[in-house]
């Protein structure tokens, strides 16, 4: 049995990817999610400038439905500090996603020229973050892909209401991966104090939450382009069902947030990767190919 996967030309060793934004912030504990038996691992967002992000708290913990609310801001040092644990990161091997984003095309392409040279996996362009329409996309991914020839993949946010549209523009431009979703725009008041609970006050929501919106959109998203782009889901993935659920809907791997934070990373990925494996011997499936998009057999 194989828990291999292929995004485009990319081979995974296993179907887990960690999410941007959770212990993704520094070499040290992106190759430590590595070492636990991710597949691959994504930086926090990154941007041109060093960015201190929202004023604390930034996390609120929503316990008893398995969710966080949080607003961190896109805190980042910048792409040129952070390159220096990019370069450790990758000299290592350690197959890495560098997750970018910028309110303008010419920022994202400063960014991508200045980390052009690093044997990266991939880079990850976040449109969580500003409000995009198809032609923003478009300059945006037309940039990378003048830029780089690495692969390029595409983050989308359910909070866009048109997010087929949003995705067409992506793929029309050449972008080699969709990665669904982002967060969900949220907030937390406090019943005592009656003020918002986050720094920030307005935030997203992440977590257990979040799996049935990530699978429709995910399932929308095969629907429309079937086999003509690789699919990543992500949001509230926690366990082995939970990733057998977004293959079915069409992904060919997953990403694993706020799940991450919750416990030892080495014994969260054993888990969900047995949960995987008994699925599979369970239903005498040999690879995962024959599952994905097995919801529209
Ligand atoms: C604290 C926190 C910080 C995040 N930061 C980023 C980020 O910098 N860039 C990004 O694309 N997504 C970011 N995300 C979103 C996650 O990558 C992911 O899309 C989302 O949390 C849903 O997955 P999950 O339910 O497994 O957490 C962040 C999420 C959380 C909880």
């Amino acid at each position: 049995m194989s828990l291999e996967t292929n995004l485009g030309d990319i081979k995974l060793k296993n179907p887990l990817i960690l999410a941007s934004g959770i212990l993704g912030a520094s070499y040290s504990s992106l190759q430590r999610m590595y070492d636990a038996g991710m597949g691959a691992v994504v930086t926090k967002s990154i941007g041109k400038n060093p960015r201190s992000g929202s004023p604390n708290p930034t996390i609120f913990a929503l316990v008893e439905i398995k969710s966080i609310v949080s607003s961190v801001g896109l805190a980042n040092p910048g792409y040129k500090t952070f390159k220096e644990d990019l370069v450790k990161l990758t000299e290592k091997q350690t197959p890495a996603i560098v997750s970018i984003f910028g309110e303008t095309k010419e920022d994202i392409g400063e960014i991508i020229e200045g980390l052009n040279d690093l044997p990266l996996l991939a880079f990850e362009l976040n449109l969580g973050y500003s409000k995009e329409n198809p032609k923003t996309v478009q300059e945006k991914v037309g940039i990378i892909k003048q830029i780089t020839n690495k692969p390029l993949w595409v983050k989308l946010t359910p909070d866009e209401c048109n997010v087929i549209k949003i995705a067409e523009a992506a793929v029309n431009c050449g972008c080699n991966a969709l990665v669904a979703i982002n967060k969900v725009k949220a907030m937390v008041i406090d019943i005592k104090t009656k003020q918002p609970v986050l720094g920030a006050k307005k935030g997203g929501i992440s977590g257990s939450v979040l799996k049935p919106i990530g699978v429709r959109c995910v399932y929308d998203l095969y629907e429309h382009f079937g086999d003509k782009i690789p699919i990543i889901g992500v949001g509230g993935i926690s366990k082995g069902e939970d990733v057998i659920e977004y293959l079915l809907a069409g992904a060919s791997a997953v990403q694993i947030g706020s799940a991450v934070g919750v416990a030892y990373p080495e014994n969260m990925v054993r888990f969900i990767q047995m949960g995987i494996r008994k699925y599979l011997r369970e239903q005498n499936i040999e690879n995962l190919d024959e599952i994905i998009g097995g919801a529209f057999k």
